[in-house]
């Protein structure tokens, strides 16, 4: 994979692709994380006096404009954040971004329109791809979250323009690499959060690496299921019930499941909140005793501080170890950053499903577009 330090970008047009879904309200970005860990590109591309097209998704339109998923407040924030002026538009293939293009002078930004107004860019149509490629000299992929998908903005457009990977998307994958390939040992997976099917996809990858694998969250209740105890009315998914049953035989020494909960009760019977302060104690110990760990998704409901707990005791176990965290995932991210307790992460992946995919040691198109052969290349 060509990286944009090895390409020539002096003064010419450059089409970098970010992952700027951000949080918004009211057009006002919540979150601005995401923006920030694509800056080191944005600043090196200035550096060389490139015009820098930036494209992006917003959320999930399918196809159609919804106006409060308008990428300019993203170009507002961009702008503070660089101390430099950003051109943006509402318009993606139109003839007001090829005019907007074409007076750019060397060191202009200019944000195009949400991706997603478009159907094209998910059904990765090829002519989507080529138009898109046709507004630059280089295309430059820093958008490592949404490089799971097969979009027309990360995979078709490498077809016709030389392409080449940004400073996000090369630190993203240097530091999961090391998750899959070399984890130092004890190495310790924190798996929350809600979704079990993305949980048991990665323990198959990883589990003969890991010498624990803590299982928190709504994730926890189907494994308890599975492990025969009463969930009474908890969140959890009937479907994986045998995967998860499948999971503890085969895996009964690394994984572990809550020995206690935070319950409400409700009628006729209770829901689980949170990690019980046995666990709190018992997966603490282990995650601090860990050389490296591995956290994605709460281990409750931790938006309400009734069920924080369980979260809190794991933000702050692995903030505290010194040795090499990497945290994936927006919920436990902004746990992380609104408790101040970022500062003792090592790594902050900027993706959610993409990095549970790359991890779970699945398909990631817009990587390997950027490792295909550059002479297949149809333009
Ligand atoms: C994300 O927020 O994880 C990425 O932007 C990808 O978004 P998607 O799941 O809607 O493709």
């Amino acid at each position: 994979m060509k990286s944009v330090r090895d390409v020539d970008v002096k003064e010419k047009r450059v089409l970098l692709r970010v992952d700027f879904n951000v949080p918004m309200e009211d057009r006002k970005i919540v979150d601005n994380h995401r923006i920030k860990k694509s800056l080191t590109t944005i600043k090196y591309l200035l550096e060389q006096k490139a015009k820098i097209i930036i494209a992006t998704h917003v959320g999930r339109p399918e196809g159609t404009i919804i106006p409060s998923l308008s990428t300019v407040p993203i170009a507002e924030e961009l702008a503070k954040l660089l101390k430099h002026k950003v051109y943006a538009t509402d318009h993606v293939i139109h003839p007001i971004v090829v005019d907007q293009i074409d007076k750019m002078k060397p060191g202009d930004i200019l944000v195009i329109g949400n991706l997603r107004w478009h159907s094209e860019e998910e059904q990765n149509l090829e002519a989507f791809g080529r138009e898109l490629a046709s507004f630059a000299d280089v295309y430059v992929n820093d958008a490592f979250a949404v490089s799971h998908r097969a979009h027309a903005s990360v995979e078709a457009i490498t077809h016709y323009i030389p392409s080449c990977a940004g400073f996000l998307l090369e630190s993203e994958i240097t530091t999961l690499k090391l998750l899959l390939e070399n984890p130092e040992r004890p190495y310790v997976l924190v798996l929350g959060g809600a979704k079990v099917k993305d949980k048991t996809r990665l323990i198959e990858n990883l589990a003969s690496k890991a010498d624990s694998i803590l299982i928190g969250g709504a994730v926890a209740n189907t494994f308890l299921q599975a492990s025969g105890q009463d969930i009474s009315h908890s969140l959890h998914e009937k479907e994986m019930f045998e995967a998860c049953e499948e999971m503890l035989k085969k895996y009964a020494e690394k994984i572990q499941i809550p020995q206690d909960s935070v319950k409400e009760d409700i009628a006729g019977g209770f829901r689980i909140m949170d990690i019980g302060p046995k666990t709190r104690e018992e997966y603490s110990k282990i995650v601090s005793e860990a050389k490296t760990v591995f956290w994605n998704g709460n281990m409750g409901y931790s938006e309400d501080e009734k069920y924080s707990a369980g979260t809190d005791a794991m933000a702050k176990a692995v903030a505290g170890n010194p040795n090499t965290t990497v945290v994936a995932g927006g919920d436990t991210v902004g746990y992380l950053e609104t408790h101040n307790l970022t500062e003792g992460i090592n790594f902050i992946s900027t993706g959610g499903g993409a990095t549970l995919q790359y991890l779970a040691g699945e398909p990631m198109p817009g990587i390997e577009a950027l490792n295909r052969d550059q002479k297949s290349r149809q333009l």
